[in-house]
């Protein structure tokens, strides 16, 4: 009877463990791999969590065999026999642990080294990154616009299969930059530059996401980061670069698209944006003023029912001639003047 008991256990614990494994393997827990670091990164993940796994494996069968086979019958209302250490078991307990974070420390800095690691030769793109309350913006330091500034864009588009290295800070608290997908994170904060490398190996849209709790705006503190071919990434340095000559509602169009398309609706644009105001409705009529001050100074005129979370930094952000072209094209678009 005891016999077949511990074989349906074990036949039960066998079924059990693999349509875990299953579990564990058929669905991809992980975000899509869309950067050379990336496999780098899930081999750390998988290692540990192969090892944890057979950890648990074996724990919990050990602790389930021992309830099972040690428990005391329904008449044995004895004190259990006293029981002293064992030398041999606590030795290895605590060489066996030492030896797997051992291993796990030393694969993970080997992995982080190389996924950080930028060729010698070949010149990489650099971009600085920078992180405010609650928006991201990047800057092109190669890219020199004709009136000598470097291109600036509230979204970060980049060239597929080349190296980046992002030069990382913030203005105001620790902020953490992650596109998911790219696996590779790295922590913003105010006064220290910070790096990380990216290879972007897959062309599409993705999300950058703050994930380092920052206040009130953090969780909608996102943008967006879009990878293109050699060819459409010059085209759209060509395009900046126009539209930064151009001046007026064109370039204003432009840092709205980058800029503020994320946050607020706006019909003109084609815009969804839900955190902010619906700027057809609360920019009806209004004068280039109120614009002006809504933009460069948000806090001094909150709409009813919205969060006080806009950077209030764009006046310093962006060139008087790029503000008088958002002004321009939002007071076209909202019919306001
Ligand atoms: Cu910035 Cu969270």
């Amino acid at each position: 009877m005891r016999k077949r008991s511990i074989i349906q256990m074990t036949l039960v614990g066998v079924a059990v463990g693999a349509a875990l494994a299953l579990v564990a393997l058929l669905i991809p827990w992980l975000p899509d791999a869309a950067s050379e670091q990336a496999g780098i990164i899930d081999s750390v993940y998988w290692l540990v969590t192969v090892i944890c796994v057979a950890i648990f494996a074996i724990v919990a069968g050990v602790a389930v065999y021992a309830v099972y086979k040690f428990r005391a019958p329904p008449d044995d209302l004895d004190d259990g026999s006293p029981i002293h250490g064992h030398t041999g078991l606590e030795i290895v307990w605590t060489l066996v642990p030492t030896a797997l974070v051992t291993l796990i420390a030393v694969y993970s800095g080997v992995a982080l080294a190389k996924a950080e690691n930028l060729p010698e030769d070949d010149g990489h793109r650099v971009v600085h990154v920078t992180a405010e309350q609650f928006a991201w913006s990047y800057e092109y330091p190669d890219v020199e616009l004709e009136n000598g500034e470097p291109l600036r864009s509230g979204e970060l588009v980049l060239p597929v299969d080349q190296p980046v290295e992002f030069l990382i800070t913030s203005k105001d608290v620790l902020h953490s930059f992650w596109v998911p997908e790219w696996r590779m994170k790295q922590d913003a904060v105010r006064g220290v530059t910070t790096r990380t490398v990216v290879e972007p190996t897959k062309l599409g849209t993705f999300e950058v996401i703050c994930t380092e709790l920052c206040g009130l705006g953090h969780a909608i503190m996102r943008s967006q980061a879009r990878v293109l071919s050699t060819a459409d990434f010059e085209a759209w340095v060509a395009e900046q670069r126009r539209l930064a000559a151009e001046g007026g509602s064109v370039q204003g169009e432009a840092l709205f698209t980058a800029q503020c398309a994320s946050c607020h609706i706006l019909e003109a644009a084609g815009s969804q944006g839900q955190v902010g105001p619906n700027l057809d409705e609360a920019l009806q009529g209004a004068d280039e003023e109120f614009v002006r001050e809504s933009i460069v100074d948000p806090s001094a005129s909150i709409a009813e029912g919205y969060e006080d979370v806009m950077p209030d930094n764009f006046g310093e952000l962006f060139t008087d001639e790029q503000i008088d072209g958002l002004v321009e094209y939002l007071l076209e678009s909202t019919g306001g003047g």
